[in-house]
């Protein structure tokens, strides 16, 4: 027999659907697909935005990559959605405070991926600052003549003076490698002196950091505040000497100026992992210069570190489908709703 309409608008209860932005590496799906249905973006580029905007519609969970950006329209046309869960540990493509506002949980993936980020901003601040890149074009330019006392010198990695712009997680991995080098590290952070006391590091003001250090990381999430914080003006306030390396966003760096810095020598050579604009053209003036040593967003690009994302990312959907604080959340006031009956 046939349930009556309010017994019907009672009991029918759906899986949570989620929606994928682009297929995860390793178990992430079968995961997702244990706790309720999943709608995946089988696309091999960033999924479009007309597309997100229908799927986006009837799904409780958005997994979404660090390329999809969740603003206000886009949330606007959720209105099922308890949870975005970013496949990423910078977040600086969703706007938290409008999620928040709408009581939806924000995840993301920190330590998973600490130390293989910290080793990707050693291997670009050796590759860069003691010009591998050049000396590999040289090589595949078949110019490699007899042994020459004077080719190529780069700058000294060992014993150099460490400057860390940033020193959460993964600053600090970097920090721990500085130790096995013989360099002194100095840092700026918002929590202030005590963070390096354990290291051995030294906090200074960006200031004394743009001066003093031989080569600089950038490790701070991107934020209005980071934006931009290395210009014009503190590009010539570095060193001639320095590399700057960033492994955090591409926006923190002006672009334009590190080009010109580059180009004029205020400073010695740049080891990118991330650039603006990502993708980078092929024809851009950054990839003119011999000093400027660029890889694609690689930082945590190994199949291990890769896959626990993904899963993170997954229990983080799982976690706020039952109801239970995410494993890792980027708005933890906001205690997750149960997806509700359709
Ligand atoms: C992140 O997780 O934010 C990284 O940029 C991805 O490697």
């Amino acid at each position: 027999m046939g349930r009556s309409r309010l017994e019907r608008s009672c009991f029918h209860v759906t899986m949570p659907r989620t929606l994928v932005t682009y297929r995860p590496p390793g178990t992430a799906l079968d995961r997702l697909a244990q706790v309720g249905e999943v709608d995946l973006w089988t696309g091999d580029e960033t999924m479009p935005r007309a597309e997100l905007y229908e799927r986006v519609a009837d799904v409780d969970g958005l997994y979404s990559m660090l390329t999809d950006r969740v603003d206000e329209e886009l949330l606007s046309r959720a209105p099922r959605l308890v949870v975005v869960s970013n496949m990423a540990v910078g977040y600086d493509n969703i706007d938290v405070a409008a999620c928040t506002a709408r009581g939806i949980a924000v995840g993301h993936t920190p330590n998973v991926l600490t130390e293989t980020v910290a080793d990707t901003a050693f291997g670009l601040l050796i590759a860069a600052a003691r010009r591998f890149g050049e000396g590999f074009d040289y090589v595949r330019a078949g110019r490699w003549g007899p042994w020459e006392p004077n080719l190529l010198w780069g700058s000294e990695i060992y014993g150099s003076t460490l400057g860390i712009v940033g020193f959460g997680r993964i600053g600090r991995a970097v920090a721990r490698r500085a130790a096995g080098f013989g360099m002194p590290v100095v840092f700026t952070s918002r929590r202030g002196a005590a963070a390096g006391d354990d290291l051995g590091a030294t906090a200074v003001g960006f200031e004394e950091l743009l001066a003093t250090a031989d080569h600089i990381v950038v490790a701070v999430p991107l934020s209005g505040e980071t934006h931009h914080m290395f210009d014009e003006r503190a590009f010539a306030a570095m060193k001639p000497t320095a590399t700057l390396v960033n492994i955090s966003r591409g926006p923190t760096v002006d672009t334009a100026a590190l080009v010109a810095a580059l180009r004029s020598g205020e400073i010695r050579a740049a080891g990118l992992d991330v650039v603006d604009p990502e993708p980078l053209p092929g024809d851009h003036p950054l990839l003119t210069l011999p000093n400027a040593f660029v890889i694609p967003h690689l930082g945590s690009s190994t199949a291990r570190t890769r896959g626990a994302m993904a899963v993170l990312a997954a229990d983080n959907v799982a976690a706020a489908y039952a109801g239970r604080p995410l494993i890792a959340s980027v708005n933890p006031d906001v205690v997750p709703r149960r997806p509700g009956p359709i």
